[in-house]
C-alpha cells in the first residue's frame, strides 16, 4: 500500500529525504511536486469500440546462438587509444567527453575537464566534480574550490594568471560527478587513467599537487593522505606533492597549519626546479 504523503509527520518526511539523498538524488529536478507513488490514471472510457487487434506479425527467426559470445568492449583499451590519438588538450577534452564507457557520465550534468592556465608550472589534480562543479562544468568552484584559490593565492599562484610562473592548471581524476559525491571506485579510476596520463603529458607541468586520497590512489597506488601529505614523490615522470583536500580542511580547520607547511614546501620546490 502506498503511504499517504499528506499525513506524514516532519520527522518521517526528513528521513525519506535523507534516504533519497544517500541514494544520490540530492537535487530537485522540477518546480512542481510530483507524486511518484500514484497509480497511473485509467484512460477515461471514450465510448469507442475496441478494434480487433491486427494479426500478429510472424515472429522473426532468431539467429542460432553462436558458440562464441560477442567480445566485450575493452573500455580501457579504447580509453588508451583515444587518449594516445589526442595531440593537444582540446582534442583530449573532446575525446574524453565522448568516451561512453564510464557509468558516471550518465548521472552527470556536465563534463568537467580543466580550468586555469594550461601553461602553468603547477598542475593540481583533484578527485571528481562535486555539485557546483557539475553545474558549472569547471573544477573546484564550490566551497572547497574557493578555499583552494585562497590557499594558493597565499603563495602567489592563481588559476587566472596569464604568467605560467604564477598560474595554476586544475583538473580532476574523474571528469563526471559521482552520485551523492561518493568516491569514484577503483574500476572507474582505472578506466579514466589513460586520459589523466595524457592530460599530464600534454600540459607538461613542472610539478603536480595531488589533492586528497583519490589522486594518490590513482597516481601513487596509495591511500592515507594524512600520512602521505607533505612528502614529495614522483609520478608520471614529475615531482608530485600530496596535500590534504580543501574539503577536509573546511571540516578540520586545525589541519590548515600542515597545509600551510605544504604550500611553503611547494613554493621552495618551484624555486629549485627551473
Ligand atoms: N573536489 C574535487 O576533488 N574536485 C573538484 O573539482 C571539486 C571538489
Amino acid at each position: 500500500m502506498q503511504p499517504d504523503l499528506t499525513r506524514l509527520d516532519p520527522v518521517t518526511i526528513r528521513a525519506m529525504l535523507d534516504w533519497q539523498a544517500e541514494l544520490g538524488a540530492d537535487e530537485a529536478i522540477g518546480d512542481s511536486p510530483c507524486d511518484r507513488y500514484a497509480e497511473p490514471a485509467e484512460a477515461p472510457f471514450s465510448g469507442a469500440v475496441k478494434r480487433p487487434a491486427p494479426p500478429a506479425a510472424p515472429t522473426p527467426k532468431l539467429a542460432p546462438p553462436s558458440a562464441a559470445p560477442a567480445p566485450a568492449v575493452d573500455a580501457m583499451a579504447e580509453a588508451r587509444h583515444l587518449a594516445a590519438a589526442a595531440h593537444d588538450l582540446a582534442a583530449l577534452a573532446e575525446a574524453e567527453a565522448g568516451f561512453d564507457h564510464c557509468e558516471l557520465k550518465r548521472g552527470a550534468r556536465n563534463f568537467v575537464f580543466a580550468d586555469g592556465n594550461p601553461a602553468a608550472r603547477v598542475m593540481i589534480l583533484g578527485e571528481a566534480p562535486g555539485r557546483e562543479e557539475d553545474i558549472q562544468g569547471k573544477p573546484f568552484v564550490g566551497r572547497a574550490g574557493q578555499l583552494l584559490d585562497r590557499m594558493f593565492a597565499a603563495i602567489d599562484l592563481a588559476r587566472g594568471s596569464p604568467d605560467p610562473a604564477h598560474a595554476l592548471y586544475i583538473s580532476n581524476i574523474m571528469p563526471w560527478r559521482p552520485p551523492g559525491n561518493r568516491d569514484p571506485d577503483p574500476a572507474e579510476i582505472a578506466m579514466m587513467m589513460p586520459f589523466v596520463e595524457r592530460h599530464v603529458a600534454l600540459a607538461d607541468p613542472d610539478v603536480i599537487v595531488l589533492m586528497g586520497n583519490t589522486p594518490c590512489a590513482a597516481l601513487l597506488g596509495k591511500r592515507g593522505i594524512l600520512r602521505l601529505r607533505g612528502h614529495w614523490t614522483q609520478a608520471l615522470g614529475k615531482p608530485v606533492l600530496p596535500m590534504t583536500h580543501p574539503a577536509y580542511l573546511l571540516r578540520n580547520p586545525a589541519a590548515k597549519r600542515e597545509a600551510w607547511a605544504d604550500l611553503l614546501s611547494l613554493r621552495s620546490r618551484l624555486r629549485e626546479v627551473t
